[in-house]
């Protein structure tokens, strides 16, 4: 059987950290606010001249270094990101251009949060199909360029970064088991950036009225998210006739540490078993899954045969999970 397999990681984030404290001289809040409602204590924040596609690009590298897979040999690439460098063209082509990946089809998937597990569920399909061979696939964001750094109820939450696996064709019984993927967007206007779209482009009144930063719903987005991944969860296990038990690593999505423990309760999912690193990087958006999975990789938290679940959940609202045998 032809399955899917991760065979390399990488991360990369900006060196300039923002704490909690730094926050408390911007806004209207404490760090105790912050870590008891999110367990959030600081982020990674890019500077002058850092691109979405710059950690993108140097998570990408890191993935190929250690799956031993030169750029010239991917079929193709997937980006997800809600902060592109440009509406268009897309990060991928960037990244395509940076690596000088010549030979691979190269495209953005826009579904935020889950951007990551969207691009993974896309890949997964190419490879099993026989379409392409060795694929790369990326969550890269600098939310901090589209957050309003004076509204105490997003600033805080978000931080900059990207993350990437390479995926390949492989013979056996490893790799990724199965993918489900979903959305509603009849609750689009929970999480969203309103301006520089074809809505409400760049003029002087979209950007007077901040359009151009997120607006997030946060308390409905929170009961929606637990609900979402734990169902999404429970069907990825389901699908495999595999139960709570078997879980080797839950990796969800790093958006709140309140959500992450309501989940794993609901679930039965150990406290040791779930990565959490949300602490030192705030919520990444898209890059939060596979920043976890390097980091988890690289630390040998994952062993060959381990089965690990992604879970994940962001606006649109977009929601997924992937199951894998490590
Ligand atoms: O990435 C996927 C999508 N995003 C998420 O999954 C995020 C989901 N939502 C959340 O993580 C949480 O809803 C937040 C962390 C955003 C907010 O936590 P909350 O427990 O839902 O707080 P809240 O919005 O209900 O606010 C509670 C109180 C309010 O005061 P009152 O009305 O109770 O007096 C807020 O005004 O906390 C106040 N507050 C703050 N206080 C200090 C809100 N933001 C802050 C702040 N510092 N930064």
């Amino acid at each position: 059987m032809i399955r899917t397999r991760i065979t390399g990681t990488g991360s990369a984030h900006p060196e300039k950290v923002l704490t909690n404290f730094d926050l408390e001289k911007m806004v209207d809040t404490s760090d105790e606010w912050i870590t008891t409602r999110t367990g959030i204590k600081e982020r990674r924040i890019a500077v002058e001249g850092e691109y979405t596609s710059t950690f993108a690009t140097r998570a990408a590298e890191r993935a190929l270094a250690m799956a031993g897979v030169t750029a010239e040999e991917l079929d193709l690439i997937i980006v997800g990101t809600v902060s592109p460098d440009f509406p268009f063209p897309s990060t991928a082509c960037l990244v395509q251009s940076n690596i000088k990946a010549v030979n691979a089809a190269a495209f953005d998937v826009s579904a935020a949060c889950s951007g990551f597990i969207y691009g993974l569920s896309i890949a997964d399909r190419f490879i099993r199909t026989g379409t392409a061979k060795k694929a790369l696939v990326i969550g890269a964001e600098v939310l901090s360029r589209i957050v309003d750094w004076t509204d105490r109820n997003t600033c805080l939450l978000f931080g900059d970064g990207a993350g990437a696996a390479i995926v390949e064709a492989r013979e056996g019984e490893n790799g990724i088991l199965s993918t489900h993927i979903r959305s509603d967007g009849s609750y689009w206007e929970l999480l969203y950036q309103p301006g520089c779209g074809s809505r409400n482009p760049a003029t002087q009144k979209t950007l007077d009225d901040k359009l151009m930063f997120l607006r997030m719903h946060g308390n409905e987005v929170f009961k929606l998210a637990v609900r979402a991944m734990e169902d999404v969860a429970r069907q990825a296990l389901a699908a495999n006739a595999l139960n709570t038990e078997d879980i080797d690593l839950f990796i969800p999505h790093q958006a709140n540490r309140r959500i992450i423990d309501a989940i794993g309760k609901r679930l039965g999912v150990p406290e040791e078993k779930v990565f959490i690193n949300l602490e030192r990087y705030g919520n990444t958006s898209a890059a939060s899954i596979p920043i976890a999975l390097d980091e988890a990789n690289r630390a040998g938290r994952i062993k060959e045969g381990d089965v690990v679940l992604f879970d994940a959940f962001g606006g649109g609202l977009t929601w997924g999970s992937a199951l894998l045998r490590w």
